[in-house]
């Protein structure tokens, strides 16, 4: 993040430590139909549009080197994300040419995806390497796996899970620069976890883009460390990004100006359209992905922890970082979010409110 941003940042901070407002606002509170979260109909159109939108799904580090893969689910579609030998990066379909089986799983090195059913075999580039008896077969053309749109871009990995799809240039809306200064392409992915909850998709988003609950939900955990409030919102077109202080920027000294950073204290989060959260942390990143479950009452989350270069840090530190940070989000955040999702259906309230304090969920 460029340095004048930085200051920027900070001096809106001090703004709202010193007059006492708080956080960035929005201009009114804003009601939304609880219905949002629980109307099957509804939550129809989402899924497909949830297969269409191009998806932040990781960093380059979920491909680390050429000749490797990973799947990824996009609200039930399975895609497979190859880098071929070249180090290119390609999106497949993850459905067999010859009968449709699932051609991989997990994530991993091969220089050829194989079909768990019969054999058949492709190139990382979704072209077909082999048919096992393929004298059987009178098809003059071999097909492939069926290629859908994806992109790598300062060091992120987009993908669309509709073949009829395009990706354009302006995936992150304006802010290439911002994310193009942390390098984001040297980090090394340490794991990920996949974890089925009975909650809305967008509940699970919705937690994470406002810092008016850290005082009170986090009150052990979070709160000796980041601030509820100050909290900054910007929007980048239809993502957005939030500052969330930690208390370590009281340590800031306001006679030495030029020597200010940020981002050793601070939270940096953006939400990124439809339904990735990425989080810059002093010595890490993390992203957040909530896909849509079988009903409008669940969804499946993947969360990864990611890992700059040239670190000090020793794997069980990772480890235990990767391992708090699921305990906290999980038993804290998405626990109370099932608890609102059961009470959605009891029709005690018809909408819910998003306070003036909480722009970024109003955005
Ligand atoms: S379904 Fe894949 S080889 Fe038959
Ligand atoms: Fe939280």
């Amino acid at each position: 993040m460029r340095r004048e941003t930085q200051l920027e940042l900070i001096d809106r901070i001090n703004v709202h430590r010193s007059d006492g407002r708080g956080t960035d606002t929005a201009a009114t509170s804003m009601r939304i139909p609880t219905s949002d979260y629980t109307d099957p109909e509804r939550f129809d159109r989402e899924r497909r549009l949830l297969t269409k939108a191009p998806t932040l799904v990781g960093l380059s580090g979920m491909l680390p080197k050429p000749d490797t893969f990973a799947v990824v689910d996009l609200a039930g579609r399975s895609v497979v994300l190859t880098r071929d030998r070249d180090g290119v990066v390609h999106g497949l379909l993850n459905v067999c040419s010859h009968r449709g089986a699932e051609v991989a799983d997990g994530c991993g090195s091969a220089a050829r995806l194989s079909c768990p059913y019969h054999g058949w075999t492709y190139y990382l580039d979704g072209s077909l390497a082999a048919q096992r008896r393929t004298e059987y077969f009178d098809d003059a053309e071999a097909r492939g796996l069926t290629p859908v749109a994806v992109a790598e871009r300062d060091g992120m990995i987009w993908v669309s899970a509709d073949p009829q799809t395009q990706i354009g240039d302006d995936l992150t809306r304006g802010a290439e620069d911002e994310l193009r200064s942390f390098d984001l392409g040297s980090y090394r992915l340490f794991g990920t976890r996949s974890f089925g909850r009975r909650l809305n998709w967008k509940l699970a988003i919705d937690t994470f883009m406002e810092a008016y609950h850290v005082g009170v939900l986090h009150r052990e955990t979070l709160d000796p460390m980041i601030y509820s409030d100050y909290a900054l919102f910007d929007p980048f077109g239809d993502h957005g990004r939030m500052v969330s202080p930690r208390r370590s920027i009281d340590e800031l000294d306001e006679t030495a100006r030029a020597e200010w950073s940020l981002l050793p204290h601070a939270t940096i989060l953006w939400y990124f359209q439809p339904n990735t959260v990425f989080i810059y942390q002093q010595d890490h990143a993390q992203v957040y992905r909530a896909n849509p479950g079988p009903t409008a009452d669940e969804c499946v989350l993947d969360v990864s922890l990611y890992v700059p270069p040239n670190n000090l840090r020793s794997e069980r530190h990772w480890q235990r970082n990767l391992d708090l940070l699921v305990e906290v989000t999980d038993t804290e955040d998405f626990s109370t979010m099932a608890g609102a999702q059961r009470g959605f259906h009891t029709g005690a309230h018809d909408s819910l409110v998003f306070g003036r304090n909480e722009p970024a969920l109003q955005h």
